[in-house]
Protein backbone atom coordinates (compact mmCIF):
# COMPACT_ATOMS: atom_id res chain seq x y z
CA UNK A 1 0.00 0.00 0.00
CA UNK A 2 1.47 3.16 -1.35
CA UNK A 3 -0.43 5.40 1.62
CA UNK A 4 -2.58 5.25 4.61
CA UNK A 5 -3.82 8.62 3.99
CA UNK A 6 -3.11 11.60 1.89
CA UNK A 7 -1.10 14.79 2.88
CA UNK A 8 -3.89 17.44 3.50
CA UNK A 9 -5.58 15.20 5.99
CA UNK A 10 -4.12 14.13 8.90
CA UNK A 11 -4.66 16.51 11.82
CA UNK A 12 -4.14 16.42 16.09
CA UNK A 13 -6.96 13.60 15.76
CA UNK A 14 -5.05 11.46 14.29
CA UNK A 15 -2.09 11.61 17.29
CA UNK A 16 0.29 8.59 17.67
CA UNK A 17 -1.64 6.88 14.60
CA UNK A 18 1.21 4.49 12.90
CA UNK A 19 0.69 6.36 9.22
CA UNK A 20 1.77 5.51 5.25
CA UNK A 21 2.28 8.95 2.88
CA UNK A 22 3.46 8.84 -0.69
CA UNK A 23 4.25 12.34 -2.53
CA UNK A 24 6.74 14.87 -3.90
CA UNK A 25 8.80 16.66 -1.92
CA UNK A 26 8.25 20.23 -1.60
CA UNK A 27 11.16 21.66 0.42
CA UNK A 28 13.88 20.30 2.71
CA UNK A 29 15.41 21.79 5.62
CA UNK A 30 18.39 20.36 6.92
CA UNK A 31 19.73 21.36 9.81
CA UNK A 32 22.43 18.31 10.37
CA UNK A 33 21.20 16.67 13.44
CA UNK A 34 17.55 17.45 12.35
CA UNK A 35 15.85 17.16 8.61
CA UNK A 36 12.35 18.70 8.09
CA UNK A 37 10.68 17.60 4.72
CA UNK A 38 7.43 19.28 3.06
CA UNK A 39 5.90 16.09 1.46
CA UNK A 40 2.63 17.28 -1.13
CA UNK A 41 0.44 15.50 -3.05
CA UNK A 42 -2.89 16.85 -4.71
CA UNK A 43 -4.48 17.21 -1.28
CA UNK A 44 -1.75 19.36 0.44
CA UNK A 45 1.37 19.34 2.39
CA UNK A 46 2.09 17.39 5.47
CA UNK A 47 5.40 17.95 7.16
CA UNK A 48 7.96 15.09 7.87
CA UNK A 49 10.73 15.37 10.75
CA UNK A 50 13.84 13.01 11.51
CA UNK A 51 16.26 13.92 14.36
CA UNK A 52 19.56 12.46 15.50
CA UNK A 53 17.70 11.72 18.51
CA UNK A 54 14.94 9.54 17.17
CA UNK A 55 15.51 8.80 13.68
CA UNK A 56 18.12 5.74 13.34
CA UNK A 57 21.76 7.18 11.37
CA UNK A 58 20.80 5.53 7.89
CA UNK A 59 17.34 7.11 8.06
CA UNK A 60 18.84 10.25 8.59
CA UNK A 61 21.41 9.32 5.90
CA UNK A 62 18.94 8.47 2.98
CA UNK A 63 16.95 11.40 3.85
CA UNK A 64 20.02 13.82 3.11
CA UNK A 65 19.98 12.05 -0.27
CA UNK A 66 16.34 13.68 -0.86
CA UNK A 67 15.58 16.67 -3.86
CA UNK A 68 13.30 18.78 -4.68
CA UNK A 69 10.46 16.95 -6.69
CA UNK A 70 11.66 13.19 -5.52
CA UNK A 71 9.00 11.10 -5.47
CA UNK A 72 8.66 9.62 -1.75
CA UNK A 73 6.89 7.51 0.63
CA UNK A 74 7.23 7.25 3.93
CA UNK A 75 6.11 5.61 7.35
CA UNK A 76 5.78 7.13 10.46
CA UNK A 77 3.88 8.19 13.59
CA UNK A 78 1.57 11.23 13.88
CA UNK A 79 3.13 13.61 16.45
CA UNK A 80 2.37 17.25 17.82
CA UNK A 81 4.62 20.05 16.10
CA UNK A 82 6.62 22.37 18.41
CA UNK A 83 5.88 25.36 16.39
CA UNK A 84 2.66 25.02 14.62
CA UNK A 85 1.53 25.79 11.12
CA UNK A 86 -2.35 27.97 11.26
CA UNK A 87 -2.68 28.36 7.39
CA UNK A 88 -2.33 25.03 6.62
CA UNK A 89 -4.97 22.13 7.89
CA UNK A 90 -2.32 19.76 8.81
CA UNK A 91 -0.35 22.44 10.64
CA UNK A 92 -0.59 21.18 14.04
CA UNK A 93 0.72 17.60 13.25
CA UNK A 94 4.30 16.47 11.91
CA UNK A 95 5.13 12.80 11.02
CA UNK A 96 8.17 11.37 12.74
CA UNK A 97 9.78 8.99 10.08
CA UNK A 98 10.47 5.99 10.82
CA UNK A 99 11.25 4.39 7.03
CA UNK A 100 11.52 6.01 3.72
CA UNK A 101 11.69 4.32 0.21
CA UNK A 102 12.50 6.93 -2.75
CA UNK A 103 10.15 5.48 -5.33
CA UNK A 104 11.22 7.74 -7.98
CA UNK A 105 14.35 10.53 -8.11
CA UNK A 106 13.95 13.58 -9.84
CA UNK A 107 16.00 16.39 -11.58
CA UNK A 108 16.54 19.93 -10.03
CA UNK A 109 12.81 21.37 -11.65
CA UNK A 110 12.95 23.93 -13.84
CA UNK A 111 11.26 26.88 -11.63
CA UNK A 112 10.21 26.65 -7.71
CA UNK A 113 7.10 24.57 -7.53
CA UNK A 114 5.40 27.14 -4.75
CA UNK A 115 2.46 28.67 -4.59
CA UNK A 116 4.70 32.20 -5.63
CA UNK A 117 7.02 30.54 -8.32
CA UNK A 118 9.94 32.27 -9.99
CA UNK A 119 9.14 30.75 -13.24
CA UNK A 120 7.96 32.57 -16.00
CA UNK A 121 4.89 31.88 -18.66
CA UNK A 122 6.86 30.48 -21.12
CA UNK A 123 9.07 28.10 -19.13
CA UNK A 124 5.89 26.97 -17.19
CA UNK A 125 3.97 26.51 -19.86
CA UNK A 126 6.84 23.84 -21.30
CA UNK A 127 6.94 22.10 -18.33
CA UNK A 128 2.82 22.41 -17.78
CA UNK A 129 2.75 19.17 -15.69
CA UNK A 130 5.21 20.66 -13.64
CA UNK A 131 3.05 24.20 -13.08
CA UNK A 132 0.22 21.76 -12.49
CA UNK A 133 1.77 20.53 -9.33
CA UNK A 134 1.28 23.73 -7.81
CA UNK A 135 -1.65 24.92 -6.04
CA UNK A 136 -2.91 28.09 -8.31
CA UNK A 137 -2.90 25.89 -11.26
CA UNK A 138 -4.50 22.58 -9.66
CA UNK A 139 -7.25 24.80 -7.78
CA UNK A 140 -8.18 25.75 -11.07
CA UNK A 141 -8.51 22.74 -12.42
CA UNK A 142 -10.48 21.18 -9.59
CA UNK A 143 -12.43 24.36 -10.03
CA UNK A 144 -13.48 23.84 -13.62
CA UNK A 145 -14.10 20.23 -12.76
CA UNK A 146 -16.54 21.40 -10.04
CA UNK A 147 -18.20 23.62 -12.49
CA UNK A 148 -18.45 20.66 -15.07
CA UNK A 149 -20.34 18.32 -12.47
CA UNK A 150 -23.12 21.33 -11.45
CA UNK A 151 -23.68 22.12 -14.61
CA UNK A 152 -23.82 18.28 -15.67
CA UNK A 153 -26.51 17.68 -13.08
CA UNK A 154 -28.30 21.03 -13.80
CA UNK A 155 -28.89 20.09 -17.26
CA UNK A 156 -29.76 16.65 -16.44
CA UNK A 157 -32.16 17.58 -13.79
CA UNK A 158 -34.21 20.01 -16.99
CA UNK A 159 -34.58 16.90 -19.24
CA UNK A 160 -31.25 17.60 -21.31
CA UNK A 161 -29.19 14.39 -22.49
CA UNK A 162 -25.75 14.52 -22.99
CA UNK A 163 -25.10 13.19 -27.10
CA UNK A 164 -21.39 13.82 -28.63
CA UNK A 165 -21.12 14.47 -32.05
CA UNK A 166 -18.47 14.52 -34.65
CA UNK A 167 -14.98 16.16 -35.02
CA UNK A 168 -14.31 14.91 -38.61
CA UNK A 169 -16.88 17.09 -40.07
CA UNK A 170 -17.16 19.61 -42.69
CA UNK A 171 -16.89 22.97 -42.46
CA UNK A 172 -19.26 24.95 -40.00
CA UNK A 173 -19.95 28.41 -41.34
CA UNK A 174 -19.36 30.68 -37.92
CA UNK A 175 -17.42 33.55 -39.17
CA UNK A 176 -13.48 32.13 -37.97
CA UNK A 177 -11.19 30.32 -39.94
CA UNK A 178 -11.91 26.26 -40.06
CA UNK A 179 -8.69 23.86 -38.50
CA UNK A 180 -8.61 21.22 -41.38
CA UNK A 181 -7.61 17.34 -41.47
CA UNK A 182 -6.62 15.92 -44.70
CA UNK A 183 -8.58 12.57 -45.83
CA UNK A 184 -5.80 9.76 -46.76
CA UNK A 185 -8.83 7.28 -48.09
CA UNK A 186 -10.64 10.40 -49.77
CA UNK A 187 -7.24 12.29 -51.35
CA UNK A 188 -7.51 15.54 -51.90
CA UNK A 189 -10.48 15.98 -49.86
CA UNK A 190 -10.49 17.57 -46.18
CA UNK A 191 -12.86 17.02 -42.88
CA UNK A 192 -13.03 20.42 -40.91
CA UNK A 193 -12.57 20.21 -37.08
CA UNK A 194 -16.28 21.60 -35.71
CA UNK A 195 -15.95 25.41 -34.75
CA UNK A 196 -19.23 24.21 -32.97
CA UNK A 197 -21.93 21.47 -33.46
CA UNK A 198 -23.96 24.04 -34.42
CA UNK A 199 -25.76 22.08 -37.29
CA UNK A 200 -25.41 18.33 -35.57
CA UNK A 201 -27.57 20.00 -32.62
CA UNK A 202 -30.48 21.02 -35.07
CA UNK A 203 -29.88 17.61 -36.74
CA UNK A 204 -30.69 16.12 -33.36
CA UNK A 205 -34.09 18.26 -32.88
CA UNK A 206 -34.64 16.77 -36.28
CA UNK A 207 -33.98 13.67 -34.68
CA UNK A 208 -36.75 14.87 -31.82
CA UNK A 209 -34.03 14.65 -28.60
CA UNK A 210 -35.99 17.89 -28.02
CA UNK A 211 -33.17 19.09 -25.15
CA UNK A 212 -29.55 18.30 -26.19
CA UNK A 213 -26.42 19.23 -24.82
CA UNK A 214 -22.89 18.40 -24.78
CA UNK A 215 -19.61 19.50 -22.88
CA UNK A 216 -17.66 19.85 -26.36
CA UNK A 217 -14.46 20.62 -27.50
CA UNK A 218 -15.06 23.18 -30.47
CA UNK A 219 -11.77 24.55 -32.87
CA UNK A 220 -11.44 27.63 -34.21
CA UNK A 221 -8.71 29.11 -36.51
CA UNK A 222 -8.64 32.84 -35.47
CA UNK A 223 -6.42 35.37 -33.86
CA UNK A 224 -5.64 34.59 -29.87
CA UNK A 225 -6.39 37.20 -26.81
CA UNK A 226 -6.65 36.44 -22.94
CA UNK A 227 -10.37 35.01 -24.09
CA UNK A 228 -9.94 33.24 -27.07
CA UNK A 229 -8.16 29.51 -27.32
CA UNK A 230 -8.19 27.49 -30.90
CA UNK A 231 -9.33 24.69 -29.01
CA UNK A 232 -11.71 25.20 -26.45
CA UNK A 233 -14.94 24.36 -24.75
CA UNK A 234 -18.64 24.89 -25.33
CA UNK A 235 -21.44 24.03 -23.21
CA UNK A 236 -23.15 23.59 -26.37
CA UNK A 237 -27.43 23.57 -26.26
CA UNK A 238 -30.56 23.29 -27.85
CA UNK A 239 -34.24 22.30 -26.85
CA UNK A 240 -37.37 22.32 -29.47
CA UNK A 241 -40.53 23.44 -29.44
CA UNK A 242 -39.47 26.54 -27.34
CA UNK A 243 -39.34 30.29 -28.01
CA UNK A 244 -36.51 32.20 -26.92
CA UNK A 245 -37.99 33.32 -23.65
CA UNK A 246 -38.80 29.52 -22.71
CA UNK A 247 -34.37 29.07 -23.64
CA UNK A 248 -33.74 32.12 -21.75
CA UNK A 249 -35.36 30.80 -18.68
CA UNK A 250 -33.38 27.53 -18.79
CA UNK A 251 -29.99 28.99 -18.45
CA UNK A 252 -30.70 31.97 -16.22
CA UNK A 253 -31.84 29.56 -13.95
CA UNK A 254 -28.35 27.21 -14.70
CA UNK A 255 -26.19 30.55 -14.14
CA UNK A 256 -28.17 31.40 -11.07
CA UNK A 257 -27.22 27.77 -9.69
CA UNK A 258 -23.81 28.34 -10.43
CA UNK A 259 -23.43 32.00 -9.11
CA UNK A 260 -25.73 30.72 -5.82
CA UNK A 261 -23.10 27.88 -5.40
CA UNK A 262 -19.97 30.20 -5.34
CA UNK A 263 -21.04 33.83 -3.95
CA UNK A 264 -23.94 32.33 -1.79
CA UNK A 265 -26.12 34.52 -3.38
CA UNK A 266 -29.17 34.23 -4.99
CA UNK A 267 -29.34 36.56 -8.01
CA UNK A 268 -32.75 38.89 -9.15
CA UNK A 269 -33.77 37.89 -12.56
CA UNK A 270 -30.99 39.46 -15.01
CA UNK A 271 -31.48 42.62 -16.50
CA UNK A 272 -31.89 42.89 -20.56
CA UNK A 273 -30.70 45.28 -22.74
CA UNK A 274 -31.14 45.61 -26.66
CA UNK A 275 -27.84 45.41 -28.97
CA UNK A 276 -28.99 48.99 -30.05
CA UNK A 277 -29.08 50.69 -26.39
CA UNK A 278 -25.55 48.73 -25.68
CA UNK A 279 -23.65 50.24 -28.21
CA UNK A 280 -24.78 53.98 -27.47
CA UNK A 281 -24.61 53.45 -23.63
CA UNK A 282 -21.44 51.55 -23.61
CA UNK A 283 -20.43 51.34 -27.30
CA UNK A 284 -19.89 47.64 -27.08
CA UNK A 285 -22.25 44.69 -27.35
CA UNK A 286 -20.95 42.51 -24.38
CA UNK A 287 -20.91 45.92 -21.78
CA UNK A 288 -19.46 45.59 -17.87
CA UNK A 289 -22.43 46.97 -15.81
CA UNK A 290 -20.22 46.64 -12.52
CA UNK A 291 -19.88 49.98 -12.91
CA UNK A 292 -21.21 53.42 -14.56
CA UNK A 293 -19.39 55.71 -16.72
CA UNK A 294 -21.97 55.41 -19.42
CA UNK A 295 -21.80 57.17 -22.67
CA UNK A 296 -23.28 60.79 -22.73
CA UNK A 297 -23.71 62.37 -26.63
CA UNK A 298 -23.07 65.43 -26.35
CA UNK A 299 -23.27 66.78 -30.14
CA UNK A 300 -26.29 69.43 -29.36
CA UNK A 301 -24.23 71.28 -26.75
CA UNK A 302 -20.59 71.22 -28.49
CA UNK A 303 -21.33 71.30 -32.21
CA UNK A 304 -20.98 75.20 -33.47
CA UNK A 305 -18.54 76.94 -31.66
CA UNK A 306 -15.80 77.17 -34.02
CA UNK A 307 -14.33 73.90 -32.53
CA UNK A 308 -13.64 72.55 -36.00
CA UNK A 309 -12.97 69.08 -35.10
CA UNK A 310 -16.03 68.31 -32.84
CA UNK A 311 -18.20 70.50 -35.56
CA UNK A 312 -16.45 67.91 -38.45
CA UNK A 313 -17.61 64.99 -35.71
CA UNK A 314 -20.60 62.15 -37.03
CA UNK A 315 -20.89 61.92 -32.86
CA UNK A 316 -18.88 63.89 -29.87
CA UNK A 317 -19.08 61.69 -27.14
CA UNK A 318 -18.13 61.23 -23.45
CA UNK A 319 -17.51 59.31 -20.31
CA UNK A 320 -17.75 60.63 -16.50
CA UNK A 321 -14.81 59.65 -14.54
CA UNK A 322 -16.11 60.23 -10.74
CA UNK A 323 -13.40 61.59 -8.72
CA UNK A 324 -10.56 62.18 -10.85
CA UNK A 325 -10.44 65.87 -11.09
CA UNK A 326 -7.53 65.69 -9.17
CA UNK A 327 -5.70 64.02 -11.83
CA UNK A 328 -2.40 65.71 -13.31
CA UNK A 329 -1.46 67.27 -16.68
CA UNK A 330 0.87 64.02 -16.94
CA UNK A 331 -1.75 61.72 -16.10
CA UNK A 332 -4.15 62.37 -18.78
CA UNK A 333 -1.52 62.95 -21.21
CA UNK A 334 -0.96 59.32 -20.65
CA UNK A 335 -4.24 58.49 -21.16
CA UNK A 336 -4.57 60.13 -24.21
CA UNK A 337 -1.75 58.95 -25.49
CA UNK A 338 -2.91 55.12 -24.62
CA UNK A 339 -6.39 56.34 -26.91
CA UNK A 340 -3.81 57.11 -29.74
CA UNK A 341 -1.94 53.42 -30.03
CA UNK A 342 -2.88 52.07 -32.74
CA UNK A 343 -4.84 49.79 -30.87
CA UNK A 344 -7.52 51.79 -30.01
CA UNK A 345 -7.00 54.30 -32.90
CA UNK A 346 -8.01 57.87 -31.23
CA UNK A 347 -6.69 60.95 -32.80
CA UNK A 348 -7.03 62.42 -29.54
CA UNK A 349 -9.23 63.20 -26.50
CA UNK A 350 -10.82 66.65 -25.15
CA UNK A 351 -10.69 66.91 -20.97
CA UNK A 352 -12.89 68.80 -19.03
CA UNK A 353 -12.02 68.73 -15.15
CA UNK A 354 -15.23 69.46 -12.35
CA UNK A 355 -12.61 71.50 -9.94
CA UNK A 356 -13.07 70.33 -6.47
CA UNK A 357 -13.10 74.56 -5.88
CA UNK A 358 -16.14 74.40 -8.28
CA UNK A 359 -14.62 76.16 -11.24
CA UNK A 360 -14.94 74.19 -14.65
CA UNK A 361 -11.61 73.56 -17.09
CA UNK A 362 -10.75 72.01 -19.54
CA UNK A 363 -8.11 71.61 -22.62
CA UNK A 364 -10.51 73.53 -25.10
CA UNK A 365 -11.16 76.60 -23.15
CA UNK A 366 -10.50 78.57 -26.18
CA UNK A 367 -14.10 77.77 -27.85
CA UNK A 368 -15.80 77.14 -25.28
CA UNK A 369 -16.86 79.46 -21.97
CA UNK A 370 -16.79 78.18 -18.59
CA UNK A 371 -20.69 78.67 -18.81
CA UNK A 372 -20.77 76.41 -22.24
CA UNK A 373 -18.74 73.85 -19.96
CA UNK A 374 -20.90 73.76 -17.21
CA UNK A 375 -23.95 73.20 -19.10
CA UNK A 376 -21.69 69.80 -20.66
CA UNK A 377 -21.10 69.17 -17.20
CA UNK A 378 -24.30 69.28 -16.05
CA UNK A 379 -25.62 66.58 -19.11
CA UNK A 380 -22.86 64.51 -17.42
CA UNK A 381 -24.74 64.72 -14.18
CA UNK A 382 -20.99 65.39 -13.03
CA UNK A 383 -20.15 66.98 -9.91
CA UNK A 384 -17.09 68.86 -7.81
CA UNK A 385 -14.31 66.61 -8.28
CA UNK A 386 -15.11 64.68 -11.25
CA UNK A 387 -12.75 64.55 -14.74
CA UNK A 388 -14.65 63.97 -18.31
CA UNK A 389 -13.25 62.74 -20.97
CA UNK A 390 -14.66 63.42 -24.42
CA UNK A 391 -13.89 61.88 -28.17
CA UNK A 392 -15.40 62.40 -31.77
CA UNK A 393 -15.60 60.83 -35.13
CA UNK A 394 -17.17 58.49 -37.24
CA UNK A 395 -20.55 57.09 -34.15
CA UNK A 396 -19.23 53.91 -34.89
CA UNK A 397 -15.72 53.62 -34.43
CA UNK A 398 -15.34 56.58 -31.64
CA UNK A 399 -18.16 54.25 -29.72
CA UNK A 400 -15.72 51.40 -29.90
CA UNK A 401 -12.63 53.75 -29.02
CA UNK A 402 -14.65 55.07 -25.67
CA UNK A 403 -15.49 52.10 -24.70
CA UNK A 404 -11.85 50.88 -24.72
CA UNK A 405 -11.22 53.52 -22.17
CA UNK A 406 -14.00 52.93 -20.33
CA UNK A 407 -12.72 49.65 -19.64
CA UNK A 408 -9.01 50.49 -18.96
CA UNK A 409 -10.20 53.15 -16.39
CA UNK A 410 -12.57 50.53 -14.49
CA UNK A 411 -9.52 48.55 -14.54
CA UNK A 412 -7.37 51.26 -13.27
CA UNK A 413 -9.48 52.33 -10.76
CA UNK A 414 -10.38 48.87 -9.72
CA UNK A 415 -13.66 49.09 -10.29
CA UNK A 416 -14.19 45.56 -12.00
CA UNK A 417 -13.94 43.28 -8.81
CA UNK A 418 -13.75 39.85 -9.65
CA UNK A 419 -15.91 38.81 -6.64
CA UNK A 420 -19.04 40.71 -8.08
CA UNK A 421 -21.00 39.53 -10.28
CA UNK A 422 -23.06 41.11 -12.77
CA UNK A 423 -25.40 39.16 -15.38
CA UNK A 424 -26.86 40.80 -18.24
CA UNK A 425 -28.95 39.96 -21.64
CA UNK A 426 -28.29 41.57 -24.35
CA UNK A 427 -30.94 40.91 -26.95
CA UNK A 428 -32.21 41.85 -30.42
CA UNK A 429 -29.16 41.96 -32.15
CA UNK A 430 -29.15 42.74 -35.94
CA UNK A 431 -29.37 39.53 -38.07
CA UNK A 432 -27.46 40.96 -40.75
CA UNK A 433 -23.98 42.74 -40.67
CA UNK A 434 -22.25 44.49 -44.00
CA UNK A 435 -19.31 43.52 -44.59
CA UNK A 436 -17.52 46.25 -46.77
CA UNK A 437 -14.25 44.02 -48.04
CA UNK A 438 -16.46 41.46 -49.46
CA UNK A 439 -19.06 44.00 -50.52
CA UNK A 440 -21.83 42.07 -48.74
CA UNK A 441 -24.12 40.88 -45.52
CA UNK A 442 -22.65 38.30 -42.83
CA UNK A 443 -24.69 36.99 -40.47
CA UNK A 444 -24.23 38.24 -37.19
CA UNK A 445 -24.55 35.40 -35.27
CA UNK A 446 -24.73 32.55 -37.65
CA UNK A 447 -27.13 32.00 -40.93
CA UNK A 448 -29.45 29.68 -38.99
CA UNK A 449 -30.67 32.37 -37.64
CA UNK A 450 -33.99 33.51 -37.29
CA UNK A 451 -35.29 36.93 -38.24
CA UNK A 452 -37.79 38.38 -35.92
CA UNK A 453 -41.17 37.96 -36.93
CA UNK A 454 -42.47 41.71 -36.74
CA UNK A 455 -39.18 42.81 -39.17
CA UNK A 456 -39.78 39.72 -41.49
CA UNK A 457 -40.59 42.37 -43.95
CA UNK A 458 -37.48 44.15 -43.80
CA UNK A 459 -35.48 41.17 -44.82
CA UNK A 460 -36.83 42.65 -48.50
CA UNK A 461 -36.60 46.16 -48.19
CA UNK A 462 -33.76 46.88 -45.45
CA UNK A 463 -31.88 43.67 -44.73
CA UNK A 464 -29.82 45.65 -42.28
CA UNK A 465 -32.05 46.56 -40.37
CA UNK A 466 -33.67 43.06 -39.45
CA UNK A 467 -33.47 42.16 -36.17
CA UNK A 468 -32.71 38.72 -34.89
CA UNK A 469 -33.91 36.18 -32.30
CA UNK A 470 -30.42 36.44 -31.20
CA UNK A 471 -29.05 36.66 -27.48
CA UNK A 472 -25.98 37.12 -25.53
CA UNK A 473 -25.36 36.47 -21.94
CA UNK A 474 -22.52 38.86 -20.74
CA UNK A 475 -20.84 38.62 -17.68
CA UNK A 476 -18.54 41.36 -16.10
CA UNK A 477 -17.90 42.57 -19.13
CA UNK A 478 -17.17 39.50 -21.21
CA UNK A 479 -19.71 37.56 -23.37
CA UNK A 480 -20.00 34.24 -21.80
CA UNK A 481 -22.58 32.83 -24.20
CA UNK A 482 -25.01 33.02 -27.33
CA UNK A 483 -27.52 31.52 -29.03
CA UNK A 484 -30.07 32.09 -31.12
CA UNK A 485 -33.84 30.83 -32.29
CA UNK A 486 -33.30 29.08 -35.24
CA UNK A 487 -35.19 29.53 -38.74
CA UNK A 488 -36.83 25.92 -39.22
CA UNK A 489 -38.57 26.30 -42.21
CA UNK A 490 -36.14 24.69 -45.58
CA UNK A 491 -37.99 27.68 -47.95
CA UNK A 492 -36.52 31.06 -44.83
CA UNK A 493 -33.32 29.36 -45.05
CA UNK A 494 -32.84 28.79 -48.50
CA UNK A 495 -34.01 32.68 -48.74
CA UNK A 496 -31.23 33.45 -45.89
CA UNK A 497 -28.64 31.66 -47.94
CA UNK A 498 -29.41 34.17 -51.16
CA UNK A 499 -29.04 36.98 -48.72
CA UNK A 500 -25.74 36.20 -47.39
CA UNK A 501 -24.54 35.33 -50.91
CA UNK A 502 -24.73 31.82 -51.46
CA UNK A 503 -25.70 30.78 -54.90
CA UNK A 504 -27.95 27.85 -54.83
CA UNK A 505 -25.35 25.46 -55.49
CA UNK A 506 -23.39 26.69 -52.96
CA UNK A 507 -26.14 26.41 -50.51
CA UNK A 508 -26.81 23.25 -51.44
CA UNK A 509 -23.18 22.25 -51.53
CA UNK A 510 -22.57 23.51 -47.93
CA UNK A 511 -25.89 22.64 -46.57
CA UNK A 512 -28.07 20.46 -48.45
CA UNK A 513 -28.41 18.31 -45.80
CA UNK A 514 -29.89 20.18 -43.18
CA UNK A 515 -31.87 21.61 -46.00
CA UNK A 516 -32.78 18.02 -46.68
CA UNK A 517 -33.93 17.41 -43.01
CA UNK A 518 -35.50 20.45 -43.15
CA UNK A 519 -38.38 18.65 -45.43
CA UNK A 520 -38.94 16.01 -42.84
CA UNK A 521 -40.54 17.69 -40.28
CA UNK A 522 -37.85 20.22 -38.30
CA UNK A 523 -39.56 21.31 -35.01
CA UNK A 524 -39.54 24.92 -34.09
CA UNK A 525 -35.86 24.98 -32.13
CA UNK A 526 -33.49 27.11 -30.78
CA UNK A 527 -30.69 27.17 -28.37
CA UNK A 528 -27.18 28.92 -26.49
CA UNK A 529 -23.62 27.45 -26.17
CA UNK A 530 -21.58 28.73 -23.08
CA UNK A 531 -18.19 29.21 -23.77
CA UNK A 532 -17.39 26.66 -20.77
CA UNK A 533 -13.47 27.89 -20.06
CA UNK A 534 -14.45 31.98 -19.88
CA UNK A 535 -17.54 30.90 -17.74
CA UNK A 536 -15.45 28.91 -15.57
CA UNK A 537 -11.96 32.21 -15.55
CA UNK A 538 -14.95 34.97 -14.43
CA UNK A 539 -16.60 32.55 -11.85
CA UNK A 540 -13.44 32.16 -10.18
CA UNK A 541 -13.03 35.49 -10.70
CA UNK A 542 -10.52 35.92 -13.31
CA UNK A 543 -10.74 36.60 -17.12
CA UNK A 544 -7.39 34.57 -18.79
CA UNK A 545 -8.85 30.98 -19.90
CA UNK A 546 -5.77 29.70 -20.35
CA UNK A 547 -5.49 29.62 -16.53
CA UNK A 548 -8.37 26.89 -16.40
CA UNK A 549 -6.83 24.86 -19.63
CA UNK A 550 -5.11 22.03 -18.38
CA UNK A 551 -2.76 22.25 -21.39
CA UNK A 552 -3.48 25.71 -23.17
CA UNK A 553 -1.80 27.16 -26.54
CA UNK A 554 0.20 30.01 -26.42
CA UNK A 555 -0.37 33.28 -28.01
CA UNK A 556 1.17 32.16 -31.13
CA UNK A 557 -1.28 29.03 -31.28
CA UNK A 558 1.49 26.51 -30.28
CA UNK A 559 1.79 23.94 -27.77
CA UNK A 560 5.14 24.87 -26.47
CA UNK A 561 5.06 21.69 -24.05
CA UNK A 562 4.80 18.94 -26.88
CA UNK A 563 5.84 21.38 -29.50
CA UNK A 564 2.90 21.55 -31.84
CA UNK A 565 2.07 22.31 -34.62
CA UNK A 566 5.11 20.68 -36.51
CA UNK A 567 5.98 19.46 -39.80
CA UNK A 568 5.13 16.00 -40.46
CA UNK A 569 7.41 12.98 -42.34
CA UNK A 570 7.52 13.36 -46.30
CA UNK A 571 6.45 9.81 -45.99
CA UNK A 572 2.74 11.09 -44.24
CA UNK A 573 2.38 14.19 -46.70
CA UNK A 574 2.97 11.73 -49.56
CA UNK A 575 0.36 8.71 -47.81
CA UNK A 576 -2.41 11.96 -47.66
CA UNK A 577 -1.33 13.40 -51.28
CA UNK A 578 -0.29 16.83 -49.64
CA UNK A 579 2.22 18.48 -51.96
CA UNK A 580 4.31 21.55 -51.01
CA UNK A 581 4.73 24.24 -53.71
CA UNK A 582 7.54 25.75 -51.65
CA UNK A 583 7.49 28.16 -54.72
CA UNK A 584 4.10 29.85 -53.82
P1 LIG B 1 -20.72 31.57 -30.44
O1 LIG B 1 -19.86 31.65 -31.65
O2 LIG B 1 -21.27 32.84 -29.88
O3 LIG B 1 -22.01 30.69 -30.71
O4 LIG B 1 -19.93 30.79 -29.32
C1 LIG B 1 -20.51 30.54 -28.06
C2 LIG B 1 -19.59 30.97 -26.94
O5 LIG B 1 -18.33 30.32 -27.04
C3 LIG B 1 -17.32 31.16 -26.49
N1 LIG B 1 -16.21 31.28 -27.47
C4 LIG B 1 -14.90 31.10 -27.17
N2 LIG B 1 -14.29 30.81 -26.01
C5 LIG B 1 -12.95 30.66 -26.03
N3 LIG B 1 -12.20 30.77 -27.14
C6 LIG B 1 -12.76 31.05 -28.33
N4 LIG B 1 -11.99 31.12 -29.43
C7 LIG B 1 -14.19 31.23 -28.38
N5 LIG B 1 -15.08 31.51 -29.36
C8 LIG B 1 -16.29 31.52 -28.79
C9 LIG B 1 -17.96 32.49 -26.18
C10 LIG B 1 -19.24 32.44 -26.96
O6 LIG B 1 -20.27 33.20 -26.36
N6 LIG B 1 -23.27 27.65 -32.31
C11 LIG B 1 -23.39 28.95 -31.64
C12 LIG B 1 -24.25 28.87 -30.41
C13 LIG B 1 -25.72 28.80 -30.69
O7 LIG B 1 -26.23 29.55 -31.55
O8 LIG B 1 -26.40 28.01 -30.02
C14 LIG B 1 -22.00 29.42 -31.25
O9 LIG B 1 -21.03 28.72 -31.33
O10 LIG B 1 -18.23 32.56 -24.79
Amino acid sequence: MFRTHTNGELTLANLNEKVTLSGWVQTIRDKGFMIWVDLRDRYGITQLVLDEERSSKELLESAKKLGREFVIQVEGTVIERASKNPKIPTGDIEILVSDLKILNASELPPFTIEDETDGGEELRMKYRYLDIRRNPVKDKLIFRHKMAQKVRNYLSDNGFIEVETPVLIKSTPEGARDFVVPSRMNPGQFYALPQSPQTFKQLLMVGGMDRYFQIVKCFRDEDLRADRQPEFTQIDCEMAFVEQEDIMNVFEGMTKTLLKDITGQDFETFPRMTFADAMQKYGNDKPDIRFGMEFVELNDLVKGKDFKIFDESELVVGINVEGCAEYTRKQIDELIEWVKRPQIGATGMVWIKFQNDGVVTSSVNKFYSEEDLKKIAEKFGAKAGDLMFLMSGNADKVRTQLSALRMELGNRLGLRKGNEFAPLWVVDFPLLEFDEESGRYHAMHHPFTSPKTEDFHLLESDPGKTRANAYDLVLNGNEIGGGSIRIFDKDLQSKMFDLLGFSKEEAEAQFGFLMNAFKYGAPPHGGLAFGFDRLVAILDGNEVIRDYIAFPKNNSGRDVMIDAPAPIADEQMNELELKLDLKS
